[in-house]
C-alpha cells in the first residue's frame, strides 16, 4: 500500500513531449556541461582536507569516488535517456519505486544542492579572502570570514555570494552557453598551469608513507566519502536529456567524458600538490589525529604558522594557489586564485538553480505547497522557491565550515545515486520490453556496484554527516505525512501533463 503510488511513466514521457524542447545538444556541449558543473570547490579547496585524512593516499580517495560516480553514472544515463525530464533522480524514482521513495529522494535531494551550494559558496570565500590579502593586502579579520568551528563567527563573503547569485536567478539570469564555455576553459587553464608548475618539481619523497592514516574513516576510503563532493554535479549532464541530439549515444559520452577528464585533472593535480610541497596530515601535540574541519586542527593550523614555518597544505583554505605561492609561482597562484574567484560562483549558481528546480517538480506533484511553484510575474522564475532557496543557503555557508556542508551533502547524495542504482534494476525486472535509448553495459554487475559503492562511502563519512541522513529523512517523513500524502497529485488521481518549467538549465541556453 504504502509503495503502491507510482507516477506512470507514460504521464511523465507525456509530460516532456508536450514540453519537447529543440535537440540542440552534441556530445562536445554536454561534456562542457558536465565538466561546468562538476570543477568547483572539490579540486580547489577539499584537497586539503581529504589530504589530512589520506595523505598522498588521496590519489586512491580520487580514483575510489570517480569509480563510484563512474558507475552511477551509467546508471542515471539509462534513466536520463528513457525518462528525459526534468527532476533527474526524483523523478525516476516516482516512476519505479513509488511516491514515498520519490520524496525521500528530493528531501535528500535538498542536501545534496542547497547544502552542496552553501560548500562551494564557503571554498570561494576562501580562495576571496586570500587573494584580497595576497594580492591587495586588504585583510578581513578572521571572525568576518569564519564560522565559529575555525574561530570566527560568520563568513561573511560566502554568505553575500549566495545573496548574489539568488538575486540573480531571481531576475532570472542563467548562465549562458557560451558563459558556461568560457568559464570552462578559464577553470581547465587553471588546472593545467598548476599541473604544468608543479610535475616539474616534484619530489618522490614527499610520496611517502603514502598511506599515513591507514584506509578507514580517517584514511583513503573516508578521504573518497568526502571528495566524492568534487565529483558532484555530473547529473546535470542527464538533466539536460531531453535537449540532446541522438540521447542514446550523446548522454553517455557527455556523462562518462565529463567524469573521465575531470578524474584525470583530480589525478595529475593531486600528484602536483602532493610531490611538490608534500601533503602529510598534521597531527596534535600528542600526535592524536586531528579531523578536517575541526576546532583543535584550525587552532594547530594556527599554531604552527604562529611558530614561522610554512602553512601545510591541509591548513590551506585556497590550496592549489597555497602550493603556487609556496613554490615560487607567486603570480600565478594568484591568478589561480582570481580563476577559483570567477568561475566558483557558477558552480553555486548550478546548484541552486538544481534545487529550485526539484522543489519545482516537487510542488507540481502536489508534494509541495502549490504557492512554492508560483512564478514571478514580471521576471517570469520560480521565486518563492529561489528566495527560500538562497536563505538556506546563506545561513548554512555563513556559519559551517567547508569540509562539513560538504559531507552532508554527499550524504544525501549518495543515496539518491544508490537509488537510482535500484530503481533502474527495478526497472529491467519490472519492465524489460520498455524502449531504452541508451542500455548501461552489465547492468547487473554495473547497477550493484553503483549501490554498494553509494551505500560504502556513506557508511565512511564521518558519524555527524551519516546522522544527518535518517535524521533529515524522518523530518521528511513528518512533512510527507502530515501534507504531501493527502495533497499528492497522483494519490488524488490528478495527472498532469502541462509543460511547467520555469526557465532553462544554466549553462545551455544560447
Ligand atoms: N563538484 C562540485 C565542486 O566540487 C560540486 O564544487
Amino acid at each position: 500500500m504504502l509503495f503502491s503510488r507510482i507516477k506512470p511513466l507514460e504521464a511523465i514521457l507525456a509530460t516532456a513531449e508536450k514540453k519537447a524542447l529543440r535537440r540542440s545538444l552534441g556530445p562536445f556541449q554536454l561534456t562542457m556541461l558536465g565538466i561546468g558543473a562538476v570543477i568547483g570547490t572539490g579540486i580547489f579547496v577539499l584537497t586539503a582536507e581529504a589530504a589530512q585524512k589520506a595523505g598522498p593516499g588521496m590519489m586512491l580517495s580520487f580514483v575510489i569516488a570517480g569509480f563510484v560516480c563512474a558507475v552511477a553514472a551509467l546508471c542515471y544515463a539509462e534513466l536520463a535517456a528513457m525518462v528525459p525530464v526534468a527532476g533527474s533522480a526524483y523523478t525516476y524514482t516516482y516512476a519505479v519505486m513509488g511516491e514515498v521513495l520519490a520524496w525521500m529522494v528530493g528531501w535528500a535531494l535538498i542536501l545534496e544542492y542547497a547544502v552542496g551550494a552553501s560548500a562551494v559558496a564557503v571554498g570561494w570565500s576562501g580562495y576571496f579572502v586570500g587573494l584580497l590579502d595576497d594580492q591587495f593586502h586588504v585583510h578581513i579579520p578572521l571572525w568576518l570570514t569564519e564560522g565559529p568551528s575555525q574561530g570566527g563567527v560568520v563568513n561573511v563573503p560566502a554568505a553575500v555570494i549566495a545573496l548574489i547569485v539568488t538575486a540573480l536567478l531571481i531576475v532570472g539570469t542563467t548562465e549562458s552557453a557560451r558563459v558556461n564555455a568560457l568559464l570552462v576553459t578559464v577553470k581547465v587553464a587553471a588546472l593545467t598551469a598548476f599541473i604544468a608548475l608543479t610535475l616539474p618539481v616534484m619530489h618522490l619523497s614527499n610520496f611517502t608513507p603514502f598511506t599515513p592514516n591507514g584506509w578507514g574513516t580517517v584514511g583513503v576510503v573516508g578521504a573518497a566519502s568526502s571528495i566524492f563532493f568534487a565529483y558532484v554535479g555530473f547529473d546535470a549532464v542527464s538533466t539536460a536529456a531531453e535537449e540532446t541530439k541522438n540521447p542514446q549515444r550523446n548522454v553517455p559520452i557527455g556523462l562518462i567524458g565529463s567524469l573521465l577528464i575531470c578524474t584525470v585533472f583530480y589525478l595529475l593535480v593531486s600528484a602536483g600538490a602532493i610531490g611538490s610541497i608534500g601533503a602529510q596530515p598534521v597531527h596534535g601535540l600528542n600526535g592524536q589525529t586531528l579531523l578536517p574541519g575541526s576546532p583543535e586542527l584550525a587552532a594547530r593550523c594556527a599554531q604552527i604558522v604562529a611558530g614561522g614555518a610554512v602553512q601545510p597544505l591541509v591548513c590551506s583554505h585556497e590550496a592549489l594557489a597555497h602550493v603556487l605561492r609556496v613554490i615560487g609561482d607567486v603570480n600565478v597562484g594568484n591568478l589561480l586564485g582570481l580563476a577559483a574567484f570567477v568561475a566558483l560562483p557558477s558552480v553555486v549558481l548550478m546548484m541552486m538553480f538544481g534545487q529550485t528546480r526539484i522543489f519545482f517538480v516537487m510542488a507540481r506533484d502536489g508534494l509541495l505547497p502549490p504557492k512554492l511553484a508560483s512564478v514571478h510575474s514580471r521576471f517570469k522564475t520560480p521565486h518563492v522557491v529561489t528566495m527560500m532557496t538562497g536563505l538556506v543557503v546563506m545561513f548554512m555557508s555563513a556559519f559551517l565550515p567547508v569540509g562539513k556542508l560538504a559531507d552532508y551533502s554527499n550524504s544525501g547524495t549518495l543515496f539518491a545515486f544508490a537509488m537510482v542504482a535500484l530503481s533502474v534494476l527495478v526497472l529491467r525486472i519490472r519492465d524489460p520490453k520498455r524502449k531504452r535509448p541508451f542500455r548501461a553495459p552489465m547492468l547487473w554487475l554495473v547497477a550493484p556496484l553503483a549501490f554498494f559503492g553509494c551505500v560504502g562511502l556513506y557508511l565512511k563519512l564521518p558519524l555527524v554527516a551519516i546522522l544527518v541522513l535518517p535524521v533529515w529523512g524522518m523530518i521528511g517523513l513528518i512533512v510527507y505525512f502530515s501534507y504531501s500524502r493527502s495533497h499528492s497529485h497522483v494519490g488524488r488521481g490528478i495527472v498532469e501533463v502541462e509543460p511547467l518549467e520555469p526557465s532553462p538549465i544554466p549553462g545551455l541556453k544560447e
